[in-house]
């Protein structure tokens, strides 16, 4: 690849640039900051897209839209590769409208895939697809600023490390090392995959003892299954019995309250009849001292006619005191009177004549006494008379009265004895036997404990064997879960054989692989020691007081012409920067061909001389122009010295903060 024009737009520094560039040695000198890198960058960017290169650092600070148009020839083709930035927001982004390549003018045809631009360009460059693009570019072509000395002056070990990457070996220990990882995940896989094999004699006498179990735990359980059955039937027929004897009792028991009731009747029946005799017999008692009492007499009849003449007589008596009391009015009211006439006959009334009246009343008066006396004696007769009689009546009236009342307990007495007998006629009939009911309690008792007993024993059954099935069911299910466990550890023992093969063979894989980047590395030695050779011998056109080897370690040495040696950091400014420029470009060719492309075209040295005293930088001008195997050289430096060994000169500037570069002839 031969650079032949760069051209910027708002990309850094700058707002516009152009560059022309061709084979043979170009500089491009100013001051820090000028914008040098600027343009080396542009051509990593147009190369490699955002692979690296921040698109934040590429596009101008304050600009929308940043565009790099990049020209090369790569053998007869000449290629112009573009890219477009676009910043949205806060983010900027490649343009993929933006984005094309062009061979000899005319579009190469892209699938619009962000990355189809980079893979046309490794297609161009010829640069094999599982590399680093950048990367091998950088190593090949491009030597960042202070690398130069750098690489001849570390230490063996960091050499070792930079040799690895540009011969891009460090791959082979990356690979060395994370086999280890990957060889050690296995290895703990196979510990655990052993450690669990080990507990197989286990699981197997395991299984058999469980077997055992089970065959045990069957046997035992279809025995209570058994004996619960026969229980169980034994229960049912007791309950029926039970039931057959209660319902026995129940009428037997109502029966007996029956004949209990009619017991109580009887006896009930029985005090009153004793009531009823002893009232009858004290009635008799009564009646037979009466009927000797009593002397019926003959005019029993006459009592009534005694009566009847006594109320006449009293009767009579009465008129009689009437009639006194009036004769004794009357003839008070005349005495009252005195002489004069007669109220009442209007008569004259004289004193005889009221006398005379006097012993008239007088006289009536004792008539009537005299018939109330006669009245009274006859009434005395009759008194006794009618005393007697109507006593005699009297007892006779009670002795009726009591031989009936004896008739109606007579009655009552046949009543109540008719009653007990029909009442024991009922018992009779009943038949109720006291006995029986006992005996058929007492079996009643004795079926009701024999049933709580079986009860109680059914319910223990059913919870031995609630639990056997329990049980067999937890030893079927593990027996299942370690029936399956051998079965994956038999699978698990073919599985550690293939572990421990592939384990071997990753082993010897590691080793080998080791061996390889130990193999590359010295078959390199001894190309890169002449390349080296070579590049030295180009670049030191004069006779030099030491000779420079490189050593197992790539480490250059030097001698003096009687073969005695002489550490590197003893050699003057200039010879040191002779031998690391050839150790960077044979490191270069090395490279190219470890990638199998071919030698580089163009070397782009970015601030070489930075450490370099004056002497140092003379030298390197010197061994710049002797290179003869590069055809183009891009350097970007600060001192005008390396411009004495340039074709071309570029002044970089910058000015009110915008960079232009100009031409110097
Ligand atoms: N995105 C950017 N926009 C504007 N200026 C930038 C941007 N990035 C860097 N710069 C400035 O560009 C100038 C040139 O940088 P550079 O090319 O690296 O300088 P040098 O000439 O030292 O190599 C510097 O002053 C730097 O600060
Ligand atoms: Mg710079």
């Amino acid at each position: 690849m031969i650079i032949e024009k760069v051209e910027i737009e708002n990309i850094r520094s700058y707002e516009r640039c152009e560059i022309d560039l061709s084979k043979g040695i170009t500089t491009l000198t100013g001051r820090t900051g000028a914008g040098k890198s600027t343009i080396l960058m542009a051509i990593e960017y147009a190369l490699f897209g955002s692979e690296g290169l921040n698109n934040s650092a590429i596009l101008r600070r304050g600009t929308k839209l940043g565009k790099i148009s990049l020209t090369f020839k790569e053998g007869n083709d000449t290629y112009n590769i573009i890219r477009t930035l676009k910043r949205q927001g806060k983010t900027i982004t490649a343009e993929p409208s933006g984005s094309a390549i062009f061979k000899n003018n005319e579009v190469i045809p892209l699938l619009g895939r962000a990355n189809d631009l980079n893979q046309k360009i490794l297609e161009v460059l010829k640069y094999p697809s599982n590399v680093k693009a950048k990367e091998l570019f950088e190593t090949t072509s491009y030597t960042r600023q202070d690398e130069i000395r750098k690489l001849i002056e570390m230490s063996i070990e960091k050499r070792q490390e930079q040799i690895d990457k540009i011969l891009m070996l460090s791959k082979y220990k990356d690979t060395w090392e994370n086999l280890k990882d990957v060889i050690n995940d296995f290895q703990n896989e196979l510990l655990e995959k052993k450690t669990r094999l080990e507990s197989e004699s286990l699981i197997q006498k395991d299984i058999e003892l469980l077997k055992q179990k089970i065959k045990d735990n069957a046997e035992k359980l279809s025995k209570e299954e058994r004996e619960h059955n026969q229980n169980l039937q034994a229960y049912q027929t007791l309950s029926s019995q039970i039931k057959e004897i209660e319902e026995k009792i129940e009428t037997l028991t109502k029966k007996r309250r029956v004949v209990d009731e009619l017991k109580g009747q009887i006896i009930h029946l029985r005090t009153e009849i004793e009531e009823i005799k002893n009232s009858k017999e004290s009635l008799e008692k009564e009646s037979q001292i009466l009927s000797q009492k009593i002397k019926i007499p003959k005019n029993k009849e006459n009592l009534e006619e005694f009566k009847k003449k006594k109320m006449l007589l009293e009767n009579e008596i009465e008129i009689f005191k009437q009639e006194k009391k009036k004769i004794i009015n009357d003839f008070s009211k005349i005495k009252n009177l005195g002489e004069g006439k007669c109220p009442v006959c209007l008569q004259n009334v004289t004193l005889n004549h009221i006398n005379s009246l006097k012993k008239e009343f007088e006289e009536r008066e004792k008539l009537i006494d005299e018939k109330i006396h006669q009245n009274q004696e006859i009434i005395e007769k009759l008194l006794p008379q009618i005393k007697e009689l109507s006593e005699a009546v009297e007892i006779e009236d009670k002795l009726q009265k009591i031989n009936e009342l004896i008739k109606e307990k007579e009655k009552n007495l046949q009543d109540q004895r008719r009653k007990i007998s029909e009442a024991q006629e009922k018992i009779k009939v009943l038949n109720f036997d006291e006995e029986f009911l006992n005996t058929e309690e007492k079996k009643l008792k004795k079926f009701k404990t024999e049933e709580t007993e079986l009860l109680s024993k059914i319910n223990a059954q059913k919870r031995i064997i609630d639990l056997l099935t329990k049980e067999n069911k937890a030893m079927t299910n593990e027996l299942a879960e370690k029936t399956e466990l051998l079965l994956k550890m038999e699978k698990s023992k073919e599985e550690i054989k293939k572990l421990e093969r592939v384990i071997t063979l990753l082993n010897r894989l590691r080793e080998d692989i080791r061996n390889i980047r130990e193999i590359i590395r010295r078959n390199f030695l001894e190309e890169f020691r002449q390349e080296f050779q070579r590049k030295f011998e180009e670049i030191r056109k004069y006779e030099e007081e030491y000779t420079v080897d490189i050593n197992l370690n790539y480490e250059p040495i030097a001698y003096t012409k009687d073969r005695e040696e002489v550490p590197i950091s003893n050699l003057s400014g200039g010879e040191k920067t002779s031998v690391a420029l050839a150790y960077r470009l044979a490191l270069s060719n090395l490279a190219a061909q470890i990638s199998a492309i071919k030698p580089p075209e163009v070397l782009i040295l970015d601030e070489p001389t930075i450490g370099l005293d004056k002497e140092d930088i003379k030298a390197l001008n010197e061994a710049l122009q002797n290179i003869g195997t590069i055809p183009q050289i891009i350097i970007v430096t600060h001192e005008d010295e390396l411009k004495d060994a340039a074709n071309f000169k570029y002044e970089v500037k910058k000015e009110r903060g915008l960079s232009k570069i100009t031409k110097v002839d």
